[in-house]
């Protein structure tokens, strides 16, 4: 089968394509045909060695992706052959198959295409945690969500709008403004030099947001926590993009709550995988939620994504088609 692996840590130059030997199910493992490989800022977090280093290089790249099951373990009773599914942390997305647990991988219902689905696993399900777990939203809340138009930030959007929240998105540029509108931000600043506070704290009439979610990296940081109103909650996530270093408590503005949000706390289970996507699935058969797919690459063009990503031009989901 071809791949895109990584052979090093580094920059796009430590990307190949290659042919490799089509992984064999085990007894409780199911073998899948890639149909869509999800893009994720984590891929690039792997590849710049941030993650996932105790796998030896050369390794595939991709830890999300939607396909058929082609061959399943003895010991498999709850998947089928030919039966479509999507998964999100299983490594080695980047290729044309793929074999893991059955615990794995999400069936997914007819309504919902391969592209919606690889596009939802990693950022739909983190959105998910954000707004609905982490902080859950309550209507009239009022949140700043930085990169409106990513991947996760266009569906947390539209997550907080049908809890019946407001929300403010920042954006590096005016080029994404009708992303971010669209999926219902409410106002939309653009920044890029952590000189957002001001405007968040007029647009929630003075006194602040009640939640921030932050994974922009350091220069966002201290203008997050001024725009917080009294007691207002702090929700970090961005590793790839760098935190604030140690955080010394007593200099936080008092009452706040402020912690690492991870998406694996709201799926560590099977049970769990399954019931949240469903909830997904369900808002996007209703039409409450919405995906935007901002690019379709080859598989062979896995660079190409990246370069795309890191460039903060892109909007919505970056998929890779085998
Ligand atoms: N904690 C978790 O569980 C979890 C799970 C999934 C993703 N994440 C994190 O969520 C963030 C978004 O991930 P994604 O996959 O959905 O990607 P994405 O939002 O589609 O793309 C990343 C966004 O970050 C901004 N950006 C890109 N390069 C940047 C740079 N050099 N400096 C500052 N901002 C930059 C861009 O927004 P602007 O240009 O508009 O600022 C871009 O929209 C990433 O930090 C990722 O690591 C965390």
């Amino acid at each position: 089968m071809k791949a895109i692996v990584m052979t090093g840590l580094g920059g796009p130059e430590v990307i190949e394509y290659v042919e490799r030997p089509d992984p064999v199910p085990g007894p409780d493992e199911v073998l899948v045909e890639v149909a869509v490989a999800g893009v994720n800022f984590m891929d690039i977090g792997v590849r710049q060695g941030m993650a996932w280093n105790e796998t030896p290089n050369p390794k595939i790249l991709g830890v999300e992706g939607a396909g058929k099951v082609v061959a399943v373990g003895e010991e498999v009773d709850d998947l089928r052959l030919g039966q479509r599914v999507a998964w999100i942390y299983v490594p080695g997305s980047y290729a044309e198959k793929i074999v893991a647990p059955a615990s794995a991988f999400v069936p997914l219902p007819d309504e919902i295409d391969d592209r919606t689905a690889a596009s939802v696993m990693m950022q739909g399900l983190t959105a998910s945690h954000f707004g609905t777990d982490f902080y859950p939203v309550r209507p009239g809340d009022i949140a700043l969500v930085h990169a409106a138009a990513g991947g996760v930030g266009l569906l947390l959007t539209q997550i907080i709008k049908l809890r019946g929240g407001h929300v403010i998105g920042r954006v590096s540029s005016s080029d994404k403004i009708a992303a971010a509108k669209e999926a219902g931000a409410d106002h939309v600043i653009v920044d890029t030099e952590g000189q957002f506070v001001e405007e968040a704290v007029r647009l929630s009439g003075g006194d602040g947001v009640h939640v921030v979610y932050d994974g922009s990296g350091p220069k966002t940081f201290q203008g997050s926590l001024d725009a917080l109103r009294r007691s207002g909650t702090f929700c970090w996530y961005g590793p790839v993009l760098g935190g604030p270093g140690p955080l010394d408590i007593m200099s936080l503005p008092k009452s706040i709550k402020i912690g690492y949000a991870v998406v694996f706390d709201h799926i560590h289970t099977p049970e769990l995988l399954r019931a949240r996507s469903a909830q997904l699935f369900e808002w996007i058969i209703e039409g409450r939620l919405k995906v935007r797919v901002g690019g379709e690459y080859p598989l062979a063009h896995a660079v190409k994504a990246q370069v795309d990503m890191e460039s903060r031009a892109t909007t919505g989901k970056l998929l890779l088609v085998p």
